[in-house]
């Protein structure tokens, strides 16, 4: 049996539970490609898995290998592939459900599959799907941002809030950004017209009239939220429910957004990419091997961008 290196949990539990070893190389089945790992993107999810968080819905089997942000070449494609052939450079969120891309291989569905975009390498092209994709859905297709309109984006500095503030930017909406005063002049370049230390400043005393707030944080920052809205603003979380009962209160909307990967969204994004429009901001750039020091710099809290493992 071909084998790859590969980081696997066998278990759930902390950092330590991650192990890199020898794992079957996985074949492409009707319909997928098999996919040459160059580089794979850390979400937060990850280290959630990792830690059993839904591992009820999710249903993963054990060994499991993790991570679901890829960039690559196809090297082997199944029956049935239209779209795809060997040599293809591709990247991709991947399902969730199954093995991720923390390995040399990995076999993707056709449909989640897009080409790269050829103006970045690997590595930063490995940043952008999930967290491009989410920014993507909960600014625009649950939040309805418009040319003109107000934004408050909570994590700005963080994987999908680095992607939030330049496709806010981009729609040609005033963006103001949270991020503690280490990150407030990295704010301004990436775009945003305005920033707030969350740590000095609580930011209900200083925003109002937004048409739009993106909640990437949940618990007492989106709770103090409501009030920085206009009447029949929306806060839209990617984190948990707002509640409808104080939407109501307030007269504003709430949405909670789950990513749901969309290949037309992903094109469009590669576009942005291509054109310069969107930059990947890859704060970590670690080896496969040292993907214990990638979670637990993800699970601090505090990254900045993305943080990439190079695979090849
Ligand atoms: N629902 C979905 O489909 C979906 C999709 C993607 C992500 N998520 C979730 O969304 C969350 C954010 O994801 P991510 O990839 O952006 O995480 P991330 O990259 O780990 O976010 C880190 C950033 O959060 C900032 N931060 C921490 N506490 C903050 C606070 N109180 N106020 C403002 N900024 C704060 C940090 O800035 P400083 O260092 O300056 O403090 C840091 O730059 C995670 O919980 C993730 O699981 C959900």
């Amino acid at each position: 049996m071909a084998t790859m290196k590969a980081v696997r949990i066998h278990g759930y539990g902390g950092p330590e539970v991650l192990v890199y070893e020898d794992a079957p190389r996985p074949q492409a089945g009707k319909g997928e490609v098999l996919v040459q790992v160059h580089a794979a993107g850390i979400n937060p999810v990850d280290w959630k898995v990792r830690e059993g968080y839904a591992k009820d819905r999710l249903h993963h089997r054990l060994p499991l290998i993790l991570g679901w942000d890829v960039s690559g070449v196809v090297e082997v494609v199944g029956r049935g592939v239209k779209g795809l052939k060997s040599g293809d450079e591709v990247y991709s969120r991947p399902d969730i459900t199954r093995d991720g891309a923390y390995a040399e291989y990995i076999t993707i569905d056709e449909s989640l599959v897009a080409p790269k975009p050829v103006m970045i390498d690997h590595v930063h092209a490995a940043g952008i799907p999930l967290a491009a994709m989410t920014a993507w859905q909960a600014l625009f297709d649950a939040g309805g941002l418009s040319s003109g309109q107000r934004v408050l984006i909570h994590g700005a500095a963080g994987g999908v809030g680095t992607f939030a503030v330049q496709l806010a930017k981009w729609k040609g909406a005033y963006v103001i950004g949270t991020a503690s005063a280490r990150n407030q002049e990295f704010l301004r370049a990436l775009g945003a017209d305005g920033t707030i230390d969350y740590q000095n400043v609580a930011f209900e005393t200083v925003v109002r009239d937004v048409d739009v707030v993106l909640d990437t944080i949940g618990g007492d920052t989106q709770d103090r939220s409501w009030t920085v809205l206009k009447k029949g603003g929306i806060i839209v979380s990617i984190i948990g429910p707002p509640s409808p009962q104080k939407a109501t209160a307030y007269d504003v909307r709430q949405a909670y957004v789950f990513l749901e990967p969309k290949l037309s969204q992903l094109q469009q994004i590669t576009t942005l990419a291509d054109s310069g429009e969107l930059r990947c901001i890859a704060g970590t750039v670690l080896p496969l091997a040292e993907a214990r020091r990638a979670h637990e710099i993800s699970q601090s809290g505090h990254a900045r961008g993305k943080i990439i493992l190079k695979v090849r």
